[in-house]
């Protein structure tokens, strides 16, 4: 069983990169393998609306702009199962978050096929700082587009610096109990 951990924060040692570790450290002990891929490591740009609002991503389910992302978003069809780590930024995902997610969207919603992530579960993860503020808003953002790409919305998390200790633990602890849902399936 394969889980692919994604981070998205440019701190390689912050509270995303705590949150990410963590549920690598779960995801392991419950005896997945894991790949953890910090999308502020690769070249992903934004999404361009191609053509009058859709390009091949609606039809062919691929995206024309050329970059990392093609072997990133092929790459997930091998995977059972995700945690998705993001900083609150401005009460959001962050920027390398939102460009990944938004192709991933465009390529994966309109699949007449199963999409890659379909009843793939997905634990989403909300970093944010000493306020919270955004915590939320940012996992309902978030959970919009599980619902476009069919996955398996097994639980949202938000954790903040004053939440940190426990939130680690239930990250990790959400993280095994994934992998051996995936496994009673
Ligand atoms: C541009 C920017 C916007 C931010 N907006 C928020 C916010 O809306 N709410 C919040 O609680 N923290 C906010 N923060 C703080 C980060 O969420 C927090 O520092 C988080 O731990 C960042 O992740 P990292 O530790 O992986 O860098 C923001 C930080 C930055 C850089």
């Amino acid at each position: 069983m394969k889980i692919m951990i994604i981070t998205a924060s440019p701190n390689k040692d912050g509270l995303t990169a705590a949150c990410g570790n963590a549920a690598r450290f779960g995801t392991e002990a419950a005896g997945a393998k894991t790949q953890i891929v910090n999308l502020n490591e690769l070249k992903v740009g934004n999404c361009q609306a191609c053509g009058n609002g859709w390009g091949p991503c609606f039809d062919k389910h691929q995206c024309q702009v050329l970059d990392d992302f093609q072997s990133l978003h092929n790459s997930v069809e091998d995977f059972d199962g995700f945690v998705f780590v993001t900083p609150v930024y401005w009460g959001d995902i962050s920027e390398s978050a939102k460009a990944f997610l938004d192709r991933v969207r465009r390529c994966e919603a309109w699949k007449k096929e199963a999409t890659y992530f379909q009843n793939k579960p997905f634990i989403a993860v909300a970093a944010a700082g000493g306020s919270g503020n955004g915590a939320m808003t940012t996992l309902t953002n978030i959970e919009r587009l599980l619902v476009h790409i069919k996955a398996d919305r097994f639980d949202y998390i938000g954790i903040t610096k004053k939440s940190r200790e426990y939130k680690i633990k239930t990250i990790i602890e959400a993280s095994k109990a994934m992998v051996e849902h995936i496994k009673e399936k």
